[in-house]
Formats: structure tokens, C-alpha cells, sequence
């Protein structure tokens, strides 16, 4: 109900799941993160008007059109799925209908998040669990490849984590684990945010 609601609101399709055809072992299904959950992060974690997000693996674009509206700021997604991509597109296009008022960009790039050129004023980067710790692996080396050329505070946050991305960050990079969200009422203890700084 929350789901449907919240979409109609933002003028989007969201819901649902898309599974890979064949051996996409590397690259995880469609499912968008909930909007209770989306809620509740941003009860405690603030974006500010100089903040640039990018969701690698946006899917259908949820968390890209939320943080866009929310909070007014230039959001990036990125997706590799042809008809998922085609999908964020599409409501895109519905969306901006409703937010012309809203000046910052909002973008869909399709392709593989591990050939996204990271931008120098990119700073928050979201992944709900989108591909294999490999690939996650080059993701994280582009991000600070990127802060190495262009120094600035950039911070990664991770929904429902996988504890192979969770050990990487820990043990193989300077990023440090600055907030935990949980969902209130949910039983399942991966269902949280996880947030991580590199200052
Ligand atoms: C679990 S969904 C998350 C969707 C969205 N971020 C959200 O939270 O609502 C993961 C998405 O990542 C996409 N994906 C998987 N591997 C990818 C890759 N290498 N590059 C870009 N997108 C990828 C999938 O097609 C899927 O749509």
C-alpha cells in the first residue's frame, strides 16, 4: 500500500522484481529498496544542497526520483538491464511532469556501474546489494580513484549489506563505518543502511 502510494505520488513504476535471463552470475536482480525504508535513513542521514548522488544499479529509478525530490539535488542512476533502464526512462519522463519546479538534474545512464567515470563532484554513492563483490571491488577502486584526483568527503551507503562488501570496506579500504539505520519493526537484522565515510 505504502509502495503504491508513495509511487503514485512521484508519478513512477517501481514495483517489483526482474530476474536475470540466463548466467548473469555476476549481476544481481531488480527489487527496489522500500520506501519505509528510504524513510527512515533520511530521518537520520541529511543530504545537502552541494551533495551529488549516484545509484549504481538504479533499476527502475526509485531511490534516484525519492533523493531527487526530496532534497533537491543532481542524482545519478545507472543501470545495465536494457528494458529496466528502458523503464526509468519512462518514468522519467512521467516524473519530470511533476517536478519541473525542481532545477537540479536528474540522469539515467545505461550501462555497467564498473565503467562509470566518476565525477569529481559525485560524493554519495548508494547500492542495494546491485552485483558481485568483484565488481564491487572496481566500483569502489573507480570512487577513490576519483577522491585521489579530486580530494573531498565522499560517503558510500549500502542497503541490506552483504557481508562480503561489509568485510571489504572494513579490512581493504580507508572507508569507516560512521552510522547504522535500522527499520523499525522489521525482524530480519540485514534489513538496514550501513554508512561509510571516507573524510
Ligand atoms: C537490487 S536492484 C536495486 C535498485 C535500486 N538501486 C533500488 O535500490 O531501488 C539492483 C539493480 O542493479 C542492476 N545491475 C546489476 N549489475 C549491474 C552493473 N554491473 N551495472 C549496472 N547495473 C547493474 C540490476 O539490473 C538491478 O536493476
Amino acid at each position: 500500500m505504502h509502495e503504491r502510494k508513495y509511487d503514485n505520488l512521484l508519478g513512477i513504476k517501481t514495483i517489483g522484481k526482474r530476474e536475470w535471463r540466463g548466467q548473469a552470475v555476476h549481476y544481481s536482480r531488480y527489487e527496489a529498496t522500500p520506501y519505509e525504508a528510504l524513510d527512515r535513513l533520511f530521518e537520520t542521514y541529511k543530504i545537502k544542497k552541494t551533495d551529488r548522488v549516484v545509484d549504481f544499479g538504479c533499476g527502475r529509478g526509485r531511490v534516484a526520483f525519492y533523493i531527487h525530490n526530496r532534497f533537491h539535488v543532481p542524482v545519478t542512476g545507472i543501470e545495465v538491464h536494457d528494458i529496466t533502464y528502458d523503464e526509468a526512462l519512462y518514468n522519467k519522463m512521467r516524473y519530470k511532469k511533476r517536478a519541473r519546479h525542481i532545477e537540479a538534474p536528474i540522469r539515467f545512464e545505461y550501462g555497467l556501474a564498473e565503467h562509470y567515470e566518476v565525477k569529481p563532484k559525485d560524493n554519495i554513492f548508494y547500492f542495494f546489494n546491485p552485483f558481485s563483490i568483484k565488481i564491487f571491488r572496481e566500483v569502489v577502486g573507480n570512487i577513490l580513484g576519483s577522491v585521489w584526483e579530486h580530494s573531498r568527503t565522499v560517503d558510500i551507503i549500502l542497503y541490506y549489506p552483504m557481508p562480503k562488501y561489509k568485510k571489504f570496506l572494513k579490512h581493504e579500504t580507508p572507508f569507516e563505518l560512521i552510522d547504522k539505520v535500522r527499520i523499525p519493526g522489521v525482524s530480519d537484522k540485514n534489513d538496514k543502511f550501513l554508512i561509510y565515510r571516507l573524510v
